[in-house]
């Protein structure tokens, strides 16, 4: 048990951690990230980021629900609203999903809700819903709420679990399209995209199974453009980690993936998390086996090229899993699995990485190897 600060300030029963002193509240006007533990007793790390992109640890908010103590193996275990506003963590090992509402780098837990067999992953639509993926043998499939976009919280749809193409897929995650019509879901065994058709409803239909352009796709992001990143692990094969791109389009008025970069490589080993720059211009993946962050310039086409096989490298042994960006897109950070730390970089105007530090919270909390899974930033 690596939660000694937690436990002990568990004691007093915290809802309302740590108040922050007045000092941080300036510090609050640049963000926050935030990292889950995924713990026995799960919990959040708060970090509030100072104007230059450092991380201050602020706080500590157990979910009153429970991690698994093993990776996810899964990209968006923990999600910001688009307004910054609330913030969505799963609870693998106890079938439920909690909610906070968000104030600077402070979080106030508001529901925790059942989610269907080992939710993995949450995405959020532009319009009111949120779908969760439950990654259990015995259930894969996506789980679907109505959000309320006021208060945050979340209604069940059905109650019961829409299943993927295979219930032996090891799903990656769940992402909701820009226009909320659409929800892909990666199929890490087998190496296929399942593609949901969302009625205003809510409700999802499996519509489409697509092959992935890379062996076992994992992580995938949307981008405005209605481009669709998606990062693939490349294993067993090393150095056979790549990053493919896929556009929405409109074929007869039903919505159609189209492949436009297949799986270009980074040379990396498990490349499994990725994110997309607001504007578009660069992408990053997170490969876990070799400890590196690679860097991808993105045309206006969604074309996705390789500009470095090792943009940043948070070091040997830090297993590097989720990646997040502050909402400007000037900053990275990625979560340390191994290193039980959180690094940052500042994105330079040519898509290189300054690094601002290896061990952000290092020693706070964060679980060293044990599964952290999970991060979140403004
Ligand atoms: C949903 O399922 C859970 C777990 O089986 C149950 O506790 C809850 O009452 C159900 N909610 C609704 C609205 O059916
Ligand atoms: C996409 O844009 C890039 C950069 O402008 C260009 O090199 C490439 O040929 C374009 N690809 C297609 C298929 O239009």
């Amino acid at each position: 048990m690596k939660f000694s600060t937690l436990a002990s300030v568990g004691l007093t029963g915290l809802s309302t951690v740590l108040a922050a002193p007045s000092s941080v509240d300036s510090r609050n006007a640049n963000g926050a990230v935030f990292a889950l533990t995924n713990a026995v007793n799960n919990a959040i790390i708060a970090f509030s980021r100072n104007a230059d992109g450092t991380l201050t640890k602020t706080g500590e908010y157990p979910t009153g629900g429970h991690g698994q103590g093993v990776d996810f193996d899964s990209q968006g275990g923990l999600q910001l609203s688009a307004d910054n506003k609330f913030l969505y963590a799963v609870n693998p090992a106890s079938d439920e999903v909690t909610v906070y509402s968000v104030s600077g780098s402070s979080l106030k837990k508001i529901q925790c809700i059942y989610a269907g067999d080992q939710p993995l992953a949450i995405s959020l639509s532009s319009n009111g819903f949120a779908y969760v993926m439950d990654g259990s043998v015995a259930t894969t499939g996506i789980f679907g709420f109505k959000r309320n976009e006021m208060t945050g919280m979340l209604t069940p749809i059905t109650n019961s679990t829409i299943a993927t193409s295979t219930p032996i897929g090891v799903p990656g995650t769940v992402a909701f399209s820009p226009d909320a019509r659409t929800i892909i879901v990666t199929n890490k065994v087998g190496s296929t995209i399942d593609q949901y058709s969302v009625a205003a409803n809510g409700e999802a239909v499996l519509e489409t199974t697509y092959a992935s352009s890379g062996l076992r796709p994992f992580g995938a992001v949307w981008g405005k453009s209605n481009t669709l990143y998606v990062v693939e692990s490349g294993l067993p094969a090393f150095g056979n980690a790549g990053l493919s791109t896929y556009r929405l389009d409109k074929v007869d008025e039903n919505p159609l993936l189209k492949p436009i970069t297949k799986s270009e490589k980074n040379q990396q080993t498990d490349g499994c998390w990725v994110v997309v720059t607001p504007d578009e211009k660069y992408a990053y993946t997170a490969s876990f086996i070799t400890n590196a962050i690679s860097s991808y310039k993105v045309a206006a086409n969604g074309t996705a090229t390789l500009i470095q096989e090792v943009a940043a490298s948070p070091g040997e042994g830090t297993e590097p899993v989720d990646l997040a960006l502050s909402a400007d897109g000037q900053y990275l950070y990625n979560l340390q699995r191994g290193g039980g730390a959180i690094s940052g970089w500042k994105i330079q105007a040519d898509g290189s990485l300054k690094t601002l530090s290896n061990s952000f919270g290092a020693g706070q909390g964060i679980p060293v190897a044990d599964g952290a899974s999970g991060l979140a930033a403004y």
